[in-house]
C-alpha cells in the first residue's frame, strides 16, 4: 500500500452522498434473487459485471433499477445496508447519510415500510455494533410525476424521526428542479431538509432551480455549476455543500478522464466539496477509492485530502458539537503525523 493509499485508508471521513440501492454487489443481487425465486437478466455475475459499460446517466439507471428489481423483503433491505456498513466500516467512515428511493420498489408491490424497516434496523446496528452514525434521505425519482412524489412523500410523514431530508434523484434532462417545487415546499413545511441531484448531466440553471424553488442545504454532484461564475459565487457565499462523486462521474462520462475532474478547480475556488461514492457497486470503488481516484489524478496534497475529509463532516447533517467533535478527529489524526 502506497503512502497516500494508507493516508486515505486511516483517515476518518463521512459520506454524504450513496444510494443503498447503489451498494448491491452482484453476489449479494444473485443471493436475494435466488431466495426470492426471481431470476435476473444475466446468467452470472460475471455477465452482469461485464454489462457495467456505461454512456450516460441514463443508461446506467436502467441496469441500476433492473438489480433493485429482487429486493422484495424486510430482511433484504436489511442484509444490502448491512453489507455496505461492514465495508464502509473498514474504510473509517464514521458517518453517513443514505439515499433511498422508495418509488423504485413500491411500482413492484413492496411496501414502504418494508424498505425503510429493513434499512433503519440495519442502521441501528451500525450504530451500536460498528459505531457508525448515520442519517436517511427519501429520494424522489424526477423521471416519475409529481403526483408519485406526493404520494411517497405522505407515506413519509409516518416515519418523521427516521428521515432527515428529501432528495431529488434519476434522470436529470429533461426534469428539471420546478418540476417538484411544490412537493420540496411541503417536505420542507413538515420539517425535513431538502438536497437535489443538479448539475450532473443538466445546466446550472437546474443548480439555480435547486437553490432557489427547492431551497437545498446541499447540491448532489454540482460539477456543471463551474460553467456559471455568478453561480460559483452563489454556492460560495452560501457555503452550500457539493457532495461530488468522482468514480461516478468517469464511468457515466460526466468527465473525459480523471485528470480533467473539476474538484480541485472547485477547491480553488472556495467551495465546500466533498468525496463520495455514489452507486460504489456499480462504479468501481467505494469512498476511498474516490479519494484515491482524485488524489492520483489530480495530484492532491495531504493538506488537501484534510479539507476534504473536515468538509464531510461540515457539510453533513450532524449536530454543531458531533460535527466539531468529528472535525478534532480529523485534525488529531493528521497532526499525529
Ligand atoms: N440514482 C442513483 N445514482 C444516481 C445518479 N448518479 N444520478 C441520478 N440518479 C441516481
Ligand atoms: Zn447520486
Amino acid at each position: 500500500m502506497s503512502a497516500i493509499e494508507k493516508f486515505i485508508a486511516e483517515i476518518p471521513k463521512a459520506e454524504l452522498h450513496l444510494h443503498i440501492e447503489g451498494t448491491f454487489e452482484p453476489e449479494l443481487m444473485f443471493e436475494i434473487a435466488l431466495r426470492n425465486k426471481l431470476k435476473l437478466k444475466y446468467n452470472s455475475v460475471e455477465e452482469l459485471k461485464a454489462a457495467y459499460n456505461f454512456n450516460n446517466l441514463q443508461e446506467f439507471l436502467d441496469i441500476y433499477y433492473s438489480g433493485a428489481d429482487v429486493l422484495i423483503e424486510e430482511q433484504d433491505f436489511y442484509d444490502l445496508t448491512w453489507a455496505y456498513l461492514q465495508k464502509i466500516h473498514s474504510q473509517n467512515v464514521l458517518h453517513t447519510e443514505i439515499f433511498f428511493d422508495p418509488q423504485t420498489h413500491a411500482v413492484r408491490g413492496v411496501p414502504f415500510s418494508k424498505v425503510i424497516s429493513g434499512i433503519r434496523r440495519a442502521l441501528e446496528d451500525g450504530q451500536t455494533k460498528l459505531g457508525i452514525s448515520s442519517k436517511l434521505i427519501l429520494s424522489i425519482l424526477r423521471h416519475l410525476s409529481e403526483e408519485s412524489a406526493i404520494k411517497t412523500l405522505e407515506e413519509a410523514l409516518q416515519y418523521k424521526n427516521w428521515i432527515t431530508a428529501i432528495g431529488l434523484d434519476s434522470s436529470e434532462k429533461g426534469h428539471p428542479p420546478s418540476k417538484f417545487q411544490r412537493i420540496f415546499e411541503k417536505a420542507l413545511a413538515e420539517g425535513f431538509l431538502t438536497v437535489a441531484h443538479a448539475g450532473e448531466e443538466g445546466p446550472p440553471e437546474y443548480v439555480w432551480e435547486a437553490l432557489d424553488l427547492l431551497h437545498v442545504s446541499r447540491i448532489d454532484h454540482g460539477n456543471r455549476s463551474l460553467e456559471d461564475p455568478e453561480l460559483v459565487a452563489e454556492l460560495a457565499r452560501r457555503n452550500i455543500p457539493l457532495t461530488v462523486c468522482p468514480l461516478s462521474n468517469l464511468k457515466l462520462k460526466v468527465v473525459r478522464d480523471m485528470t480533467k475532474h473539476p474538484l480541485t478547480e472547485m477547491l480553488d475556488k472556495g467551495l465546500l466539496v466533498t468525496v463520495n461514492s455514489d452507486d460504489p457497486a456499480y462504479f468501481g470503488g467505494y469512498v476511498n477509492e474516490n479519494y484515491l481516484a482524485v488524489a492520483n489524478a489530480l495530484n492532491l496534497t495531504k493538506e488537501q485530502i484534510v479539507q476534504l475529509a473536515k468538509n464531510s463532516f461540515s457539510a453533513s447533517f450532524l449536530e454543531e458539537t458531533e460535527k466539531q467533535r468529528m472535525i478534532e478527529k480529523v485534525e488529531n489524526f493528521s497532526n499525529r503525523l
